[in-house]
């Protein structure tokens, strides 16, 4: 896995999304549609804010992308507070002129018996626009990617999960309290991830060190889920300096 270091968050986020850019734009010199694999949460948020600042002032056009999320709560409804929906909407959807139709989100409100087979179209609806181009993830103090815990098989589909409690912990800040933290979750597999043409890992901050170091270094197992990157050709880790303290 290749590792690239910014001295902050700010500038490796800028770089990603200057290589974001460059694809969407090569994409539509060609006429090609550009398939983006996006993720949630805190690391992503200055890749989105300029992402959005691109568009802006630079006139970067989302007209040519599809996007699809790695994980949304389940259950919950995608106007609620902690959504992904929402969030993606918050951070760059409602920003940038990517047509409405043109981004997907694992639903949250499907009852159970319906999961299985809309797991299944998920990944279809992914194989069917060609894959996945670029692949965005962030890292679980777990060494999640996605929601895929550790465990998840290197072979995993897109599926319902069930949230370690660390991960609930971890997430608890954006919940009234703890019990309103779902248990379970809708996630890319595994399998799916690695099926990405290209992926690129953010990692901000002194407290992701130690499972960064442990997913790059560390043999790849599925006890440490983004080590399984390590089997990917094309994966590369944009981390900031406080998070490469533990590599060798
Ligand atoms: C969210 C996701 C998760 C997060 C991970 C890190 O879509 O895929 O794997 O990337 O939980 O979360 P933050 O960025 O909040 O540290």
């Amino acid at each position: 896995i290749a590792v690239e270091i910014y001295p902050t968050a700010k500038e490796g986020s800028k770089a990603v999304a200057a290589e974001i850019a460059a694809l969407i734009r090569e994409k539509q010199a060609a006429n090609q549609r550009c398939i983006l694999g996006l993720a949630t949460g805190s690391t992503p948020k200055y890749l989105y804010a300029e992402l959005v600042r691109l568009h802006k002032e630079e006139g970067l056009s989302f007209k040519n992308v599809i996007t699809f999320n790695l994980d949304e709560y389940y259950p919950l409804e995608p106007d609620a507070l902690q959504s992904y929906h929402r969030f993606m909407k918050e951070q760059l959807f409602n920003h940038i002129d990517i047509p409405e139709g043109q981004y997907f989100i694992p639903d949250g409100t499907l009852p159970k018996d319906k999961m299985k087979a809309y797991c299944e179209q998920y990944d279809q609806h992914i194989e069917s626009v060609g894959g996945i181009d670029l692949q965005v993830l962030g890292i679980g103090n777990n060494g999640h990617i996605g929601f895929n815990e550790p465990g998840s098989s290197i072979n995993s589909h897109t599926r319902l999960v069930t949230l370690d409690n660390s991960t609930r912990l971890a997430n608890g800040y954006d919940f009234s309290n703890m019990s309103q933290v779902p248990r379970l979750a809708i996630s890319m597999g595994i399998g799916t991830i690695l099926k990405a043409k290209k992926i690129v890992l953010l990692a901000w901050g002194s407290h992701k060190a130690k499972i960064v170091a442990r997913s790059v270094e560390g043999s790849s197992s599925e006890h440490v889920p983004a080590s399984l990157l390590q089997q990917h050709p094309n994966t590369k880790f944009v981390i900031e300096e406080s998070a490469a303290l533990e590599l060798t």
